[in-house]
């Protein structure tokens, strides 16, 4: 007999991407040429990891006590302040009003977003192809997800079936919790456009006062983008500021790429005082309700690297040049991969790509069998990790997907 709940008792142990990943390690370990573009960390062309060096520089440098210390429940003030300063960079109006809560990286902020926004039973609504643990998070806690279809037939965002997904849920929950994670989407590497930024926010702003609608902008690869300014969407959103909730996951995992430190924090932009009061009061006993306080090592090392000159200088110009690296890999993707005929959506710079296919299971097995080359099968699709292959192995996986 099990003592587990019955709900608890046929819970999926083994992530399909890491058990994907231990299979291509084996095979490799085992003396086979094989490409493995399952994991999302970035991997320099050498196989190694990709990390910053002023980053892990420094972290020698957070002292003993900071390390064994508790934090407080929401974070170290300095902390809160540098990420609420790095997500709005200059745009004043919004960083006035806004609040911080330091969160077990972004999914830590995903996690509270979730409990906060939603009632048990209730859903999330997010685009058809959406980072796997969204479901994961809220299943965990009781809650569900819904999609729209992320798509329109000329390939951009279906603002349409978002706006059909919304005013359905105000319908039937009688409140939104709209998740986009922008830009280089995961799993699809897809970055909105201005003008889509713009489409939703009108939607929105038609909506607003028919419901609580909450906009979580899932921000985990905010600085891979191949947008000059990776913040503009905010003076989109601008004025929706006090309509609907503004709610941003930030993520120090891929920023800084180190992903094992958890450093994220969850940011709320409200302007009534007696408001935002409440709402980081719900996000601190959420934090005491979870895993009490997080790392504070890490916040203390993170807040270094954003508020120091010379160490944030140092992180920028060593993740332009992971960047570059990245957009290698990209470009030779796209300068292989329409010629092959293979059918994704627009990729400007990302870790992930998605390939549209039938039977992706039985694909991707086949690419695994007969070429040594690792993807994830998705619904309908299959999502390549250029993040972890060399430039020069590209050719080889988009040979193997148009196989
Ligand atoms: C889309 C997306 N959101 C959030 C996260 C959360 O990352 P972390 O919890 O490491 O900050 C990830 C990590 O892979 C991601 O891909």
């Amino acid at each position: 007999m099990s003592q587990l709940t019955p709900d608890r008792q046929d819970r999926p142990a083994d992530d399909p991407i890491f058990a994907l990943n231990a299979e291509a390690t084996r095979r490799r370990g085992a003396g086979e040429s094989i490409v493995n573009a399952t994991l999302g960390t970035l991997m320099d062309d050498d196989g190694g990891l990709l990390v910053l060096e002023t980053a892990a520089r420094a972290l020698h440098d957070v002292p003993r006590d900071e390390w064994a210390a508790y934090a407080p429940l929401a974070g170290l003030p300095a902390f809160q302040r540098a990420v609420i300063d790095d997500c709005f960079r200059g745009r004043d109006d919004l960083a006035r009003c806004a609040t911080a809560c330091a969160t077990a990286g972004g999914t830590g902020a995903l996690r509270h977003a979730v409990v906060s926004f939603l009632r048990p039973g209730e859903a999330v609504l997010t685009t058809s192809f959406h980072w796997a643990p969204y479901r994961t998070i809220c299943d965990e806690h009781g809650r569900r997800v819904d999609v729209f279809s992320m798509f329109d037939q000329a390939g951009g965002l279906d603002v349409g079936a978002l706006e059909r997904g919304l005013v359905q849920h105000l319908a039937t929950q009688g409140r939104v919790l709209l998740i986009l994670n922008d830009p280089c989407q995961n799993p699809c590497g897809y970055s909105m456009t201005g003008a889509e930024w713009r489409a939703v926010a009108d939607v929105l702003a038609r909506h607003a006062s028919r419901g609580p609608i909450t906009l979580l902008v899932d921000m985990a690869y905010y600085l891979y983008g191949s947008a000059k300014d990776s913040r503009t969407h905010l003076d989109v959103l601008r004025p929706l500021l006090g309509r609907i909730g503004l709610l941003f996951a930030w993520s120090a995992s891929k920023s800084f790429t180190h992903y094992g430190l958890r450093v994220g924090a969850i940011v709320a932009c409200e302007p009534d005082e007696v408001q935002r009061r409440s709402l980081q009061a719900a996000f601190t006993f959420a934090c005491r309700g979870t895993w009490s306080n997080c790392n504070r090592g890490g916040q203390a090392l993170v807040t270094q690297l954003l508020v120091d000159p010379a160490l944030a200088r140092g992180c920028d110009a060593e993740r332009e040049a992971a960047k570059e690296l990245l957009m290698g890999r990209v470009r030779a993707f796209n300068a292989r991969a329409i010629p092959a005929g293979l059918r994704y959506p627009r990729y400007e710079g990302g870790f992930f790509v998605t390939v549209f296919c039938d039977d992706s299971d039985a694909r991707a097995r086949r690419m695994r069998e007969a070429h040594g080359v690792f993807v994830v099968p998705q619904r309908d699709s299959l999502r390549v990790a250029l993040c972890s292959v060399p430039e020069r192995d590209v050719a080889r996986v988009v040979e193997a997907l148009a196989d």
